[in-house]
């Protein structure tokens, strides 16, 4: 099993592109479902969640190619679907990535039948998917669970416009929104999504699906008009930059007190972020016409240490739940008490005892956690648990001091392509290495990572 040794501290400082999202990349791939004509998507990195994803289409019986892979931005997948094909998405590839719900819409829509495992819950607690299944129903599907699988199947006739309240105890869903816009594109008349996910990843769905002859308006907004078409046609789609990517990238300048250089840097979606970044200290200086607000050219600078801050996650435009990990690295050293409050996922904190292994102090109270500010982390073992919180433990060890080894680096690989080799050109002292090849959790069999595949055992809950 993949681990990473770093050598710290380090000044990180260079350029780096953007690549396409991993977080956009998935529903589109998912909504190619919707026609059998060919859709092309650009941008899409080798994650290793791209590749579950392309496994989970091709037992439905489409054909997909993913190539370019070296591409900085990411490859191109050409995805080909096949409407006469078995609808049904299996627990064993399901279990391997929560995103798979997100063919649930569009098989319904596309085949009128679909039959997909329902995915379980994940390292940092319960992931419902019941406004996923309030949505279809109100577009007249019928839907069942039996033996773990949700039986979805849409009337005779086909599904029907209507009007959906969309919002939950948490907020609005952005999966949940994607999988009923999906649904409801190819519904009879007018659907009305009221209190959909704003989230810029949704809009890039709208963008497909329009370019697919969708007829929609409202994204960005909380309320999204459908008015069903007949069918759908074959496109060619750039997946929009990776908005956490760039983050964990600003992070990394913040913590290293260093400079990084992002091209196709999506400010249009970062505004929440570069203001609590700016707060805290952080300098950006745009090197372009900002005629394009989704791609852009920013400097990013950190020249001391940052001072502490009050935030909270929210959804879009709020500060990101999948920022909140890499945040509180950096405030581990900032001056002061930082305050931060998880409002999407109130127990998405397993981070933070591994930080503490480095020094950091913490003071956990229900959904929010103080962090005193400390003068210096140290390196130490440590152990990734999921996504984000990997990446939250790789920037705490470009900033400790002496040897920080990052165990089980397959959550990290889910969504950010060989990530060490991003910070090495930067001059970070990072390496991978095979560290311990007998782990019983190493879910890795499930994955597909191109550089080194590996073989062994499953995993307890769905990963994020
Ligand atoms: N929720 C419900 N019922 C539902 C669906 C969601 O109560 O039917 C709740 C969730 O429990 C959560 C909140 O609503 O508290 C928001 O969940 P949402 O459905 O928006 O999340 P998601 O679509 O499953 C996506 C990202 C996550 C990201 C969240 C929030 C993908 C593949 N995943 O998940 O990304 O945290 O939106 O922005 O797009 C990650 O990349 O590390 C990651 C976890």
């Amino acid at each position: 099993m993949d681990a990473f040794r770093i050598k710290g501290p380090c000044k990180l400082d260079g350029e780096l592109e953007v690549p396409g999202a991993k977080n956009a990349a998935l529903p589109l791939m998912a909504a190619a479902l919707l026609t059998e004509e060919e859709v092309v998507l650009q941008d899409v990195p080798a994650y290793a969640d791209v590749g579950n994803l392309i496994r989970l289409l091709r037992s439905l019986g489409a054909k997909v190619t993913h190539d370019d892979v070296d591409n900085p931005l990411g490859g191109t997948v050409r995805i080909q679907s096949d409407h006469a094909a078995d609808p049904t998405a299996p627990y064993e590839i399901v279990k391997t990535m929560r995103a798979s719900i997100s063919v649930l819409g569009p098989l319904l829509a596309a085949r009128g039948r679909a039959s997909v495992s329902l995915p379980g819950g994940c390292a940092f607690g319960a992931r419902p998917v019941d406004l996923h299944l309030h949505g279809l129903r109100s577009l007249d599907a019928k839907i069942e669970l039996d033996g773990g699988q949700i039986e979805a199947t849409a009337p005779a006739d086909g599904l029907k416009g209507r009007i959906i309240f969309m919002g939950g105890p948490n907020g609005p869903t952005v999966g949940g929104t994607q999988n009923v816009l999906c649904a409801a594109v190819l519904a009879k008349g007018r659907t009305i999504i009221e209190s959909a996910a704003c989230e810029p990843e949704v809009s890039d769905l709208v963008r497909l699906l329009r370019a697919m002859g969708a007829k929609i308006t409202g994204e960005g907004s909380p309320r999204l008009v459908v008015d069903g078409v007949e069918r759908l046609h074959g496109c060619t789609h750039r997946v929009m930059p990776d908005r956490i990517i760039a983050g964990t990238d600003a992070i990394a300048a913040a913590i290293t007190c260093g400079r990084v250089e992002l091209s196709n840097y999506p400010q249009d979606s970062l505004l929440g972020v570069e203001d609590v970044l700016q707060r805290i200290g952080v300098r950006f200086e745009f090197l372009d016409d900002a005629k394009d607000l989704l791609r852009r050219t920013v400097r990013i600078t950190a020249d001391r240490r940052q001072e502490a801050v009050e935030v909270t996650t929210q959804p879009w435009p709020g500060f990101p739940t999948d920022l909140q990990a890499q945040l509180l690295a950096v405030l581990t050293l900032a001056d002061g008490n930082s305050v931060v409050t998880e409002k999407i996922y109130s127990e998405r904190f397993n981070h933070t005892a591994e930080l503490e292994r480095m020094g950091a102090v913490f003071h956990r109270i229900g959904p929010a956690v103080v962090v005193r500010g400390v003068p210096r982390l140290n390196g130490a073992p440590v152990m990734a648990s999921d996504l984000r919180g990997s990446a939250c433990l790789v920037l705490a060890g470009l900033a400790a001091y002496g040897e920080t080894v990052v165990s089980r680096v397959y959550h990290l690989d889910r969504g950010y392509h060989r990530l060490e080799d991003r910070y090495r050109r930067l001059g970070a002292d990072i390496e991978r290495f095979n560290a311990d090849a007998s782990d019983p959790d190493d879910p890795a069999a499930a994955i597909e990572i191109p550089a080194k595949p590996k073989k062994s055992a499953g995993k307890k809950t769905t990963p994020t």
